[in-house]
């Protein structure tokens, strides 16, 4: 298995383009279900994420284009073939859940199979049942699959999410588009992706306002039509290379980078005494060598700090002055990253949901294993700050989430490389 392996102790400085994001992606792309002429979208990040999307649309009947290097993607949903999502395909990959709405919004079945557990915790479907059951959906569940019928169609009316869900929301959101009447879906995610797919959405056709505030208002149509769509910038990707001048001193800019996808985490960066600018491209931020300070983090839905982005925020954290303190909000299980910035001699005390980290002047590079996505890049920004060789062994996490991470962290100075080995 691949591995990459970093020199720290190297200043960054220069310029990251920010990619399309993933998240936005991965809900966009089902959104295609929804209607028989083709949707296109630009800005597609290069992931095995997305191709594991691609490739789960495929299975049901849709065909895919790509061009321009894999950036376009047109999906064309003439009719759907398969209504079954398979467990081979959906254990990859959680969002795998989000063809279930549109599915059944169009044809009124669906058999999809559940995601199961996943190495940040328990992340149950409840509310995407919740929400295509107020529709009128009927719902059984057997075999590790839920079965969804809705023989008339889905139907309107005001559904209270008891807890705020990205995935339940937009699962909602398309079904709603295609159900009889005025859907109102309260209680709901407000983050920059479901902004962007309702934007899409409504470019094909679909009726909706109050996307961004807790409170979408959906008045169903007849039938969707096909659409362009260029996918929004990567906050998350941006936020973690963000980080990247922040532990290792220097000066980096962001071309593409959107203060106002970002702001809690911005503010955070301030607190702790790193500059961050927007400029005429994006945003800028710069480190002058000295040591960042702790700070309090809590992790909460948008607008707040996002989950997306803890782990990387305590590589930081770890060499900063003082004593931070790190609360997940969201998942129950996402500290995993600590244990391995022990390793590379960090000092985290981990109680439930909360980590306190005292900040250590440098650390020490050390093996050390990626357990999820954002665990794995948060090894690697650790690997930046520390003294001597760190090596991240189960690099196939990256490869979900970052395009290119060598590539775009050589480019500004860094010192690191990807082996393979067979
Ligand atoms: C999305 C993002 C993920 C991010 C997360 C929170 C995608 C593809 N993934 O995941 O990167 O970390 O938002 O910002 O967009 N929950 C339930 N029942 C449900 C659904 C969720 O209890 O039916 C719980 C989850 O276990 C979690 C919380 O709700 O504790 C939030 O999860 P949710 O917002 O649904 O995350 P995802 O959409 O899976």
């Amino acid at each position: 298995m691949d591995q990459i392996i970093i020199q720290g102790g190297n200043s960054v400085r220069g310029v990251i383009s920010v990619v399309g994001a993933k998240n936005a992606c991965l809900a966009l792309m089902p959104a295609t279900l929804l209607c028989a002429e083709p949707l296109t979208l630009t800005n597609v990040p290069r992931l095995s994420d997305i191709d594991t999307m691609m490739a789960l649309l495929q299975t049901l009947g849709v065909d895919v284009d790509r061009s321009d290097d894999g950036r376009v993607v047109t999906l064309s949903s003439a009719s759907i073939t398969n209504h079954v999502a398979h467990y081979d395909i959906v254990r990859k990959m959680r969002a795998s859940i989000l063809v279930l709405g549109p599915m059944l919004a169009r044809d009124g079945q669906a058999v999809v199979s559940l995601p199961g557990g996943c190495a940040i915790g328990a992340r149950p479907v409840n509310l995407h049942l919740f929400a295509l059951k107020e529709m009128g959906a009927e719902l059984e569940l057997k075999d590790g699959y839920v079965r969804a019928t809705a023989s008339r169609g889905l139907t309107a009316g005001r559904i209270e999410f008891p807890s705020v869900s990205v995935g339940a929301t937009e699962n909602a959101l398309m079904a709603a588009t295609l159900a009889r009447g005025t859907t109102v879906l309260g209680n709901v995610a407000r983050e920059p992706e479901i902004v962007d797919l309702a934007v899409c959405l409504r470019k094909m056709g679909a009726q909706i306002s109050g996307e961004g505030t807790g409170e979408i208002i959906v008045e169903g149509v007849d039938a969707l039509s096909g659409a362009e769509h260029t996918v929004i910038p990567d906050r998350i990707e941006l936020g973690t290379y963000m980080l990247a001048p922040a532990v290792a001193g220097g000066d980096v800019e962001f071309v593409g980078g959107r203060r106002n996808l970002l702001e809690a985490f911005c503010g955070k960066l301030e607190e702790s005494g790193i500059d961050v600018e927007e400029t005429a491209r994006g945003l800028r931020v710069s480190q002058s060598g000295c040591r960042p300070k702790a700070v309090h983090v809590v992790t909460e839905p948008f607008p707040g700090f996002p989950t997306d982005l803890q782990a990387q925020m305590m590589a930081m954290l770890s060499t900063a002055e003082g004593v931070s303190i790190l609360e997940e909000r969201i998942f129950e299980n996402r500290f995993m990253h600590a244990p391995e910035l022990l390793r590379m001699g960090a000092r985290i005390d981990i109680q439930g949901g909360s980590a306190r980290v005292t900040g250590v002047k440098r650390l020490k590079g050390a093996p050390v294993m990626a357990t999820d996505l954002r665990a794995s890049v948060s090894l690697i920004l650790a690997g930046l700050a520390a003294n001597g060789e760190t090596v991240v062994n189960r690099v196939y996490h990256v490869d979900r989430g970052y395009e290119q991470v060598v590539t775009k962290l050589k480019g500004i100075g860094a010192d690191v490389e990807r082996i393979q080995n067979s």
